[in-house]
């Protein structure tokens, strides 16, 4: 199948929302893109260019209003932090917060992470992909539009360095239990004993004042034998 027809036959795993911009937002929009964003139109350069430096790149899929990602690049600066992200406000948020952290390791991509996973990042060119508080389309007619799929997880794969990881939370119990099935059936993951510590994100704080019980697990890329 060729990538136009893979795109069409792939449901998306978000919605538009318009949301509201706030003028703050807007104007980091504007002025702090230069620094911290990269177009997604056409092939994406090196990573080593778009961070100006080499380093181990961390990808961080659908990071909300940023905050998680902020205090991880704060305070792993060895690290580059790449996050995708369709949610205009969101992206405005996030810049908002890496300008008042006075971040150099942090890039943006407002597009969808699945185009970015297939047709953007070089093959074994992550550390490790973050993925807190998917979508978790609870309606059994929108099942396929979660993220985690084979096809997804297939992608990670490819994007991965041999030894890197897939950190996924989330507060949708069947959601869990959808990851854990899809998990099993990968056998070029391993489920580490426990995940690596992170600060809670915006969903993660909403779920748990609902009550939902918090689920996360970490994978690793088996090395190359
Ligand atoms: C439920 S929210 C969780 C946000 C954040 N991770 C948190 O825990 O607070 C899911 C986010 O993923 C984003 N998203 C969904 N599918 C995406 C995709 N294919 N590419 C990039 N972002 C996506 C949505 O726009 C939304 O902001």
């Amino acid at each position: 199948m060729n990538s136009e027809a893979e795109r069409r036959a792939d449901p998306r795993s978000f919605v538009r929302r318009s949301g509201r911009t706030t003028s703050a937002q807007k104007r980091a929009l504007k002025e702090l893109w230069p620094r911290y964003g990269v177009d997604e139109t056409g092939a994406l350069p090196p990573l080593k260019e778009v961070f100006g430096r080499e380093a181990r790149t961390v990808l961080e899929i659908g990071f909300g209003n940023g905050k998680t990602l902020v205090r991880a690049a704060a305070e792993s600066p060895q690290f580059n932090f790449l996050g995708v992200e369709v949610h205009r406000p969101g992206l405005g948020r996030c810049l908002l917060e890496a300008e008042r952290a006075g971040l150099s390791n942090l890039r943006l991509m407002q597009a969808d992470a699945v185009e970015v996973l297939r047709s953007q990042l070089p093959q074994a060119s992550v550390a490790m992909v973050c993925l807190y508080f998917p979508d978790p389309w609870p309606r059994k007619r929108h099942h396929k539009r979660r993220l985690v799929q084979p096809g997804f997880i297939a992608l990670l794969e490819r994007a991965l360095e041999p030894g890197g990881m897939f950190h996924v939370a989330t507060d949708w119990s069947p959601y869990a239990e959808h990851i854990e099935g899809v998990m099993d059936g990968m056998t070029a993951f391993e489920r580490l004993a426990s995940p690596p510590a992170r600060c809670a994100t915006r969903f993660e704080l909403r779920g748990s004042a609902l009550g939902h019980k918090i689920w996360e697990a970490a994978y690793r890329l088996r090395p190359l034998a």
